[in-house]
């Protein structure tokens, strides 16, 4: 297994930010990755996936792990359903393109999301009602500490909005992710956006939904190798019925959504365009003007720069509106 030195990551995370790894292996197997994390029991670790949720504002003292295991697998199937096993560096919507390919339903929702497969669990990937974790069986890890082998069933994985064991630890290196998928399909609304775009169509093919989600998000989302960012910024935020009631007298319109337990879910995008920063340019960093969720970077390479302009935007809305948003982003 060879190990790397003095690796610039800046190729290696979507924002193109630069920094440099003292130490970076891509293991292509769970055998290299246990071999790996056994002969740097002392040193500090990153685990990098595709790199599309996290940047970088200074060099890595330490050893980046890129996991490399590819490959999808089937491991059963019967009339209804199928349970297939994704390596962790297979690409996220190649995943998708071969499901909805093959006719099975349950990530098609989760269509053009970039990133990992292995990244998925991590922050519980989600969009247009659907989140990874309603189709995830398995979780295969290395534990970065013992470089032993483990699997997490979906109830040890304790999935939550953009929240996992995974995120909470971050000491589990995942080596490949089982999904079980239906081999019919019937579209159910949950997202009203997904809904108009399919034109009135009631009953739309696996195909015709993945389409409907790649013109959405074609549309509001910037492509990172043309103006590179991160997706999603922050989380939408969760509020209390007194933090609500607050926010609604001070914004009538604010886009409210229930979660249960007498909670808000309402829109980050929604609040950061309110506080005026949509479009808002700061240096070579910005917020997209086509959807104010979205950190853009016009051309820095420097990581503390964009952490800089967060920071901006987290007091901001703060001032404005008493509510710290959360980056769902990882800044290192
Ligand atoms: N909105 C604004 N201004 C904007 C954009 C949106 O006010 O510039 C408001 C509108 O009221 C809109 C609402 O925000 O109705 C929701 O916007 P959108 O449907 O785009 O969804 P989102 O809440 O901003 C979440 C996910 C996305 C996912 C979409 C679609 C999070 C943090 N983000 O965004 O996930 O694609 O829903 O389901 O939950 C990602 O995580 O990288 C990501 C793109």
């Amino acid at each position: 297994m060879i190990t790397q030195h003095n690796i610039q990551l800046q190729p290696y995370n979507s924002f193109k930010t630069k920094a440099v790894a003292r130490l970076f292996s891509e293991p292509a197997n769970a055998e290299e990755l246990s071999e790996i994390l056994n002969r740097f029991p002392e040193e500090k670790k990153l685990i990098l996936g595709a790199g599309y949720n996290l940047f970088f504002t200074e060099d890595f003292d330490g050893l980046v792990i890129r996991p490399a295991m590819k490959g999808i697998y089937l491991i059963w199937e019967n009339d209804r359903e199928v349970e297939l096993e994704a390596g962790a560096a297979e690409d996220w919507d190649h995943l998708v393109e071969w499901t909805v390919k093959n006719g099975y339903a349950g990530l098609e929702n989760l269509s053009l999301i970039p990133g990992s497969v292995g990244a998925s669990p991590v922050q519980n990937i989600g969009a247009y009602g659907r989140e990874v974790s309603e189709c995830i069986t398995l979780v295969n890890t290395v534990d970065v500490q013992s470089g032993e082998r483990k699997s997490f069933t979906t109830d040890q994985c304790d999935f939550s909005y953009r929240d996992s064991i995974f995120k909470q630890n971050r000491d589990q290196v995942i080596t490949s992710v089982r999904f079980r998928l239906e081999k019919s399909y019937t579209y159910l609304e949950k997202y009203v956006d997904l809904s108009r775009e399919l034109n009135s169509n009631t009953n739309p093919t696996l195909s015709q939904v993945r389409e409907a989600i790649i013109r959405i998000r074609t549309r509001k989302l910037p492509d990172p190798e043309k103006l590179p960012n991160a997706g999603s910024f922050f989380k939408n935020p969760i509020l209390t019925s007194k933090e609500k009631e607050s926010l609604v007298s001070l914004l009538p319109d604010l886009p409210l959504y229930t979660t249960g337990g007498n909670r808000f879910k309402t829109s980050a995008a929604y609040l950061i365009e309110k506080a005026g920063y949509k479009g808002m340019r700061r240096g070579l960093v910005g917020v997209y003007d086509q959807h104010a969720l979205i950190i853009v970077n016009h051309g820095t390479d420097s990581g503390s720069e964009i952490a800089a302009f967060v920071k901006e935007v987290q007091q901001e809305v703060f001032r404005q509106y008493g509510v710290m948003l959360e980056p769902e982003v990882w800044i290192f």
